[in-house]
């Protein structure tokens, strides 16, 4: 029985791998919509980007709402010197056809909960958390009906990557995500702990370019793109896929291993805002509210997100 889902997303060079690796697996995952969320660019660009990447995997019959165009408090911070201007720099890609929804993003997200029987539908936040927060103070009610939360965002061991010491999804939104750590569903973290492990080097890269299909090309393509950052920043062997481990836990979760400690959200320190305090070793009595991953089987990463691209 595939899992039902509805993805949240800025992409975002990463964020097109996730969503291109759920439509690729349509006997795990239901994906009942894609809601977009200002975050690595502006909305304009998020809602955009979303629709170019349904239609290049087919599928101009997955929904895509716009969502929060900003921040809940706070003004946008955007990505651009990550994923370029388009936000999906890399591939030369069509502008999309298929039109919006109809429809606030965060009222899909409310109505779609509603709709569903309670605890079979998960919500994949691969950006800032405005419209997850947003739908869950607009509707306390939803929030018992979440199957499960399983975000990309956070950190601990390695720390911040917009600022020494927040993640960029976490840093954009810190009081959005606070709201989301605090409301009491059950959250899956994918940090850059994970993500950082998940790297695309050239030989995995070819294997992309090798299914010489339209996606894997693409796909190589973006990759080229989005590496350039973390290859200077961090000297590493390619682009960290952040995203798309999100997307691959809901496929493959033994892939992945982590621990169900608390965790919480800088939202008062300018030094350290949207910085996620992991109580890696449990040195507190706070509860535990978060599955927080901490490593990842990359080759299997891999070899999984290069079967299902070939399928598209
Ligand atoms: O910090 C990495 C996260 O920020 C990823 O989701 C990437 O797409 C950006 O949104
Ligand atoms: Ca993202």
């Amino acid at each position: 029985m595939p899992r039902k889902i509805i993805i949240d997303t800025d992409p975002g060079q990463d964020d097109a791998v996730a969503i291109l690796l759920a439509l690729a697996s349509p006997d795990e995952i239901d994906l009942l919509g894609v809601t977009a969320v200002a975050g690595n660019v502006p909305l304009e660009l998020t809602a955009k980007n979303a629709r170019i990447v349904c239609e290049l995997a087919g599928h101009t019959d997955v929904p895509v709402y716009a969502g929060c165009d900003r921040p809940l408090n706070r003004p946008l911070v955007t990505a651009e010197h990550v994923h370029g201007k388009t936000g999906l720099d890399g591939p030369v890609l069509p502008d999309p056809q298929m039109p919006l929804a109809q429809g606030h993003a965060v009222d899909f997200i409310i109505d779609t909960l509603r709709a569903h029987e309670p605890g079979t539908v998960t919500l994949c936040p691969l950006g800032p958390l405005t419209n997850i927060a947003t739908a869950f103070t607009k509707a306390p009610d939803i929030v018992d009906r979440v199957q499960e939360i399983v975000l990309m965002g956070g950190a601990y061991f390695e720390v911040g990557n917009i600022t020494p010491a927040a993640e960029f999804n976490i840093y954009v939104d810190p009081e959005a995500a606070d709201i989301v750590f605090k409301s009491g569903a059950h959250i899956v973290v994918m940090p850059l702990d994970v993500t950082h492990d998940a790297l695309v080097t050239p030989h995995r890269n070819d294997a992309f370019r090798a299914l010489d299909s339209k996606v894997g090309h693409a796909v190589a393509e973006m990759t080229d793109f989005f590496e350039r950052f973390d290859k200077e920043k961090y000297g590493s062997e390619g682009a960290p896929l952040h995203d798309p481990c999100v997307t691959a836990y809901l496929i493959r979760p033994e892939l992945f291993s982590g621990r169900h400690i608390n965790v919480e959200i800088e939202t008062q320190s300018e030094l350290t805002l949207g910085m996620t305090v992991a109580d890696w070793w449990r040195v507190t009595d706070r509860p535990a509210n978060a599955m927080f991953m901490g490593s990842v089987d990359a080759q299997g990463f891999f070899d999984l997100l290069t079967e299902r691209l070939a399928r598209l």
